[in-house]
């Protein structure tokens, strides 16, 4: 006798069968085995400030060892409110709008998994962040896409307003963007803000990159009030009832693996938050939130100092693509490179992926990963920059391979 699930195997859930591994952390591991250059995954090669790894030790050597208070220990939450003040003018209150979670990452789905019902529709922008698919999968949302359009990554206002509608949820916005490298204009947000408020729905915003923003050079930028700057949706008006913040202690402090980020929402949200994080996760490492308490407590000329370090970088990779071959999309903020591929005449970008990590010997994201349909990412390769120089010239010089490729 055969039991029915003899016949039929069906261990793992619906749900989980509905997406793949994610590309990115696929193409790490794909790096390692090659022993490519890993320009794929946004991960900082180069060590993370000597003064915050001291404060994490120390609340080691202190005995900070035990579970913090679920939603977040209460000086990091205070620094990350008096932080959000100095940086956004946003006025939080660190006792009922602040959950702090395991990295932006379970702060975006426990948020979703807090605000969405089966059924309901959340808007993405797409290319998107890997996440987002499976997030709304997770938490039963149905999922909108709206492009963004090189070379800006702008996206059709009509189209935009067509993907709202009564059962529209919330929309999820990634500024600066990764993968595309847009930062959102004034004039963009307050559309976005406009249809929230007129269809009642929420914003989940991913503002990891907040800190990592350029200037545009003086010849590009005729127009002054062009130039990319950081708005969170929070600080619009009429939205900071329906924002959900979502941020992180990865990028902006070059610790990805510490696993520290943080939500910021209205206290009715932040409740349902804190109740999903606590069964997910229980809670953030408690001496790396010790740590975050320092870190987040930095003088502006910390994150003055990032942003050019991280445009020396950008500035080193952009015309090493290009001469490779690529053509680039300029990011004005976040750490990636968005490329063209059509001029190397590979089928697909997933085959042109292989190809660099294993004959060439450097590392990228094939760009169908960031779609709903892989076909619209099939000749476009994102490469990150939160590299040493030393390995950004060591891609250089293994991309010189592939510039002979093209033209052979
Ligand atoms: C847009 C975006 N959100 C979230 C994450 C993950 O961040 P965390 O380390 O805080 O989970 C990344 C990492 O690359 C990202 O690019």
């Amino acid at each position: 006798m055969t039991s029915p699930r003899q016949q039929r195997p069906n261990y793992v859930s619906r749900k989980a069968s509905l997406f793949t591994e994610s590309v990115i952390r696929e193409m790490t591991r794909e790096a390692m085995k090659y022993g490519a250059v890993n320009l794929s995954q946004g991960f900082p090669d180069f060590a993370a400030p000597d003064d915050i790894k001291r404060v994490a030790m120390q609340a080691i050597a202190d005995d900070i060892n035990q579970y913090a208070i679920t939603w977040g220990a209460r000086d990091f939450r205070q620094a990350i409110a008096s932080k959000t003040l100095w940086y956004l003018g946003l006025e939080v209150d660190p006792e009922t709008e602040l959950t702090v979670t395991c990295g932006s990452t379970e702060g975006m789905i426990a948020a979703m998994m807090a605000c969405v019902d089966p059924g309901e529709e959340v808007i993405l922008f797409e290319p998107f962040y890997e996440n987002y698919a499976p997030d709304a999968i997770l938490s039963d949302a149905r999922p909108r896409y709206v492009s963004l359009r090189a070379p800006d990554w702008t996206f059709d206002r009509e189209e935009l307003r067509a993907a709202f509608n009564e059962r529209t949820k919330a929309i999820i916005v990634c500024n600066p963007n990764n993968p595309t490298g847009k930062v959102f204009t004034r004039d963009e947000l307050e559309f976005i803000a406009a249809l929230c408020r007129e269809y009642d729905a929420l914003c989940f915003t991913d503002e990891i990159y907040e800190h990592i923003i350029y200037p545009r050079d003086a010849v590009e930028d005729t127009d002054a009030t062009a130039a990319p700057q950081h708005i969170s949706m929070a600080q619009l008006e009429g939205m900071r009832e329906r924002t959900v913040v979502v941020n992180s202690m990865s990028k902006t402090y070059s610790v990805t693996g510490w696993r520290v980020g943080y939500v910021l929402a209205p206290p009715e949200i932040t409740n349902a938050i804190r109740k999903v994080h606590d069964f997910l996760t229980v809670g953030a490492a408690a001496p790396l939130q010790a740590a975050g308490a320092y870190a987040l407590s930095l003088p502006p000329e910390y994150y003055a100092k990032l942003q050019s370090e991280y445009l020396a970088r950008r500035d080193l990779l952009l015309p090493v693509l290009e001469e490779a071959g690529f053509r680039t999309f300029r990011p004005d903020g976040a750490y990636y490179i968005m490329t063209d591929i059509s001029a190397f005449g590979f089928p697909s970008d997933v085959e042109f992926t292989r190809h660099l990590i294993r004959d060439i010997g450097v590392a990228c994201v094939p760009g169908s990963s960031f779609y709903s349909h892989p076909e619209l990412g099939a000749q476009q390769v994102r490469f990150c920059f939160c590299k040493k120089d030393s390995t950004l010239i060591a891609a250089a010089e293994r991309l010189k391979k592939l510039g002979m490729r093209a033209e052979g």
